[in-house]
């Protein structure tokens, strides 16, 4: 059997490639386009590996999509792919829609086309699972409940609205076509190879680097946050045992602060590299104007995956944190690539 993983070189695609291949026999066969946050380096530890092929091509791509599916014949599909960060959403929304409605839509038709062609025993067995955020749901009240599964969405960016988008049609084309969907909400990820424009890479970048800590606002926006491979752990236990038809969110009970957070790296930083002069990096913080819309308070109930797949989180937010900050401190080449834009020269010479 073989699974196809999209948008397989970003953040959370290559973290659940790698742990897939660590993990399981089953092979796997990736997509990624390579957009600026798509990284060949994510994966250059299963560069060899037989059991990984990579192809670079765009999921609103329909005709690469019909051949990958015919050629490889998945019995799953983990989507990934998307335009993933809220800041640039608000700046260009365009891609948004593109890639996350629109690419999402086409992988659709792709594997309703795949999955009526399938025999019995594998139409059975197939399964598409979409990945998906909490931002869906919006904004929550400061002693609001939650988010369950059952929460009505009211998104309030344009990557979550064209992430709502995309659920809606994942819905429709169980319920319209059957086709054997799952869908999984999932809290802010952290961990290795978490592109540095989102807060926590960057304020570790930004603090080794001698430059400001930019929080928004007043810094008091709650986020609830998961290991990154927890969120693997779980989409691979949603696959094997969720009901079609079903979404799961999926959630680290870790909620904190911006500035909690940030208060956390620079106290793990002042211990483990101090800075020359002796001072915390807390002193490098800097309150910038806030994101327009921003969101104030994320918090997943991640009740549901629990009772019903036995899925807890293995990681507490201390833990998770303190293997972040070591590993960025243990990977500083990565990161000096991608803001040099060298890993970008890579790509395109072993593209062109
Ligand atoms: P990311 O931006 O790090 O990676 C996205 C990947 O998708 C990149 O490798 C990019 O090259 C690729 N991609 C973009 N457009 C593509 C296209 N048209 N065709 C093929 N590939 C394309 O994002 P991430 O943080 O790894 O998020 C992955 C998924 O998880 C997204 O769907 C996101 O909405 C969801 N999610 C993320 C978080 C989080 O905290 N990062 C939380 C919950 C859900
Ligand atoms: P981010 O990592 O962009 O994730 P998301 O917007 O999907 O939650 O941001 C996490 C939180 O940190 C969010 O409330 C915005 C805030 N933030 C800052 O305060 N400063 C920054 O420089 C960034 C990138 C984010």
């Amino acid at each position: 059997m073989t699974v196809l993983v999209t948008g397989s070189a970003g953040f959370i695609g290559a973290n659940f490639v790698l742990d897939w291949l660590a993990a399981s026999d089953e092979p796997i066969v990736s997509l990624d386009k390579l957009t600026y946050a798509g990284n060949l380096a994510n994966l250059r530890s299963v560069e060899a590996n037989s059991r990984h092929t990579f192809v670079q091509g765009d999921i609103t791509d329909r005709e690469l999509l019909g051949r990958l599916l015919a050629e490889h014949k998945p019995r799953a599909i983990i989507n990934f792919a998307a335009e993933s960060h809220v800041d640039r959403s608000i700046e260009g929304p365009e891609d948004f829609v593109q890639t996350n409605v629109v690419g999402t839509f086409r992988l659709l038709e792709a594997a309703r086309e795949y999955y009526q062609a399938l025999g019995e025993n594998e139409a059975e067995q197939f399964r598409l699972l979409h990945v998906s955020t909490d931002e869906v749901y919006g904004s929550l009240a400061p002693a609001e409940p939650a988010f369950r599964e059952d929460r009505k969405y009211e998104p309030n960016s344009p990557y979550s609205a064209s992430k709502a988008a995309s659920e809606h049609f994942v819905r429709a084309w169980h319920h319209t076509y059957g086709l054997p969907v799952l869908t999984t909400n999932c809290s802010n990820n952290y961990g290795p190879y978490h592109f540095p424009e989102k807060l926590i890479p960057l304020i570790i970048h930004n603090a080794l680097s001698g430059k400001a800590l930019p929080i928004y606002g007043d810094g008091q926006q709650v986020r609830d946050w998961l290991f990154v491979k927890d969120h693997c752990a779980a989409i691979r236990r949603v696959l094997d045992a969720g009901v079609a038809g079903e979404t799961y969110n999926i959630g680290g009970c870790n909620e904190k602060t911006n500035l909690e957070v940030v208060h956390t790296l620079c106290d793990i930083l002042d211990q483990e590299r101090p800075r020359a002069d002796g001072i915390s990096y807390r002193e490098q913080i800097s309150f910038v104007r806030d994101r327009p819309g921003h969101d104030r308070r994320y918090a997943i109930d991640a009740s549901k995956i629990e009772r019903e797949l036995g899925w807890v989180p293995a990681e507490t937010f201390e833990s998770g944190i303190r293997k972040t900050v070591l590993w960025y401190l243990d990977n500083q080449d990565w990161v000096n690539d991608i803001t040099s834009g060298a890993y970008r020269e890579w790509v395109s010479r072993q593209y062109q």
